[in-house]
């Protein structure tokens, strides 16, 4: 599956916040045309992202246009002035059933066949961000095909709860493990919530930490600040890549001789800990079979 460590939000009514994006080092830019951008707007942010889609180079960055949320009543509008940009994804939000994801995955075959693109050749991005789509996850997350990625949005759950939001996060850890898990259980990816204290660079740092340690693969981005903490926070270190390698070659030495369980380092490895080596590999980029 393909990489995405930080995705970098920007309005889309903004020209000079997508030419900047598009030389940043960043994995993927979602072009918004939800919270980003004032309802007086919208008209015109839509005819900008269709021209950036059509004729800005984004090299390698994925290009993610957000929509308004499905029921908003800018859906379609939203959908039908971007499509002839063919982004590479739509990302969708305020996700709270399996419904919302059936709507834009149908008008993406329809216009697939339209343009005669190739069928399911544009992805579905979902953000978790209200309390009905918390309990519905496991509804939504199966619906398969073209949805790759799950995505956790704390601000508008904690307003949809009517909690508080807190530097620890206390608040959120439940909707932010039921995410990343079930994004797990079913094959797809799992991208951490923004961290909205823009000049807290360490506090941003601490956030990727955590968000590594419950699984997350990549993490939202709101400034070009935050870019290059993020796709560092996601990237394993030439350290942990080698004590992947090392463990991996261990296994398979010990798996050679019959023995399935032994002592590395002082500490015991068996097969989860293969796995988990495995993952550092993937998400560093490297073939684990290829070790
Ligand atoms: N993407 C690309 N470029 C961005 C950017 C973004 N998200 N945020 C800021 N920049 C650019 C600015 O245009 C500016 O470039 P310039 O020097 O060429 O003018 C430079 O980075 C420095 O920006 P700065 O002055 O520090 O920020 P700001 O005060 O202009 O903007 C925000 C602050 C929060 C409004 C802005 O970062 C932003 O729009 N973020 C995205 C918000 C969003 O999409 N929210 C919805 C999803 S949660
Ligand atoms: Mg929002």
């Amino acid at each position: 599956m393909r990489r995405r460590r930080a995705l970098l939000f920007l309005p889309g009514d903004s020209e000079r916040k997508i030419a900047k994006a598009i030389t940043l080092e960043v994995d993927a830019v979602v072009l918004d045309l939800e919270d980003g951008v004032a309802l007086g707007q919208k008209e015109m942010a839509r005819a900008l992202v269709r021209r950036a889609l059509e004729t800005f180079d984004f090299g390698p960055r994925e290009r993610i246009v957000r929509l308004n949320a499905v029921g908003s009543g800018l859906e379609d509008a939203d959908l039908a002035a971007t499509l002839p940009g063919r982004p590479d994804a739509y990302l969708l939000p305020k996700v709270s059933d399996p419904a919302a994801i059936a709507w834009l995955d149908a008008a993406l075959t329809a216009a697939e066949a339209h343009y005669g693109w190739p069928p399911g050749c544009i992805r579905i991005l979902a953000l978790i961000e209200t309390a009905l789509g918390v309990v519905n996850l496991r509804e939504i997350a199966r619906v398969g095909g073209r949805l790759e990625a799950l995505l956790f949005g704390a601000e508008d759950l904690i307003g949809d709860i009517g909690g508080v939001r807190t530097a620890a996060g206390h608040e959120v850890l439940y909707a932010r493990s039921a995410v990343v898990t079930t994004a797990a259980a079913f094959g797809l990816a799992a991208i951490d919530m923004v961290f909205v204290a823009l000049d807290d660079l360490e506090g941003l740092a601490r956030e990727c930490r955590e968000a590594v340690e419950l699984g997350y693969q990549g993490k939202m981005a709101i400034h070009p600040r935050q870019v290059p903490i993020i796709q560092a926070a996601f990237t394993p270190t030439t350290a942990q890549v080698d004590a992947a390698r090392r463990l991996i070659d261990a296994y398979r030495e010990h798996e050679r001789h019959g023995v399935g369980v032994f002592v590395l380092d002082g500490k015991m490895v068996d097969a989860p800990m293969l796995a988990a080596a495995r993952r550092v590999l993937i998400r560093a980029g490297l073939n684990p079979d290829i070790n």
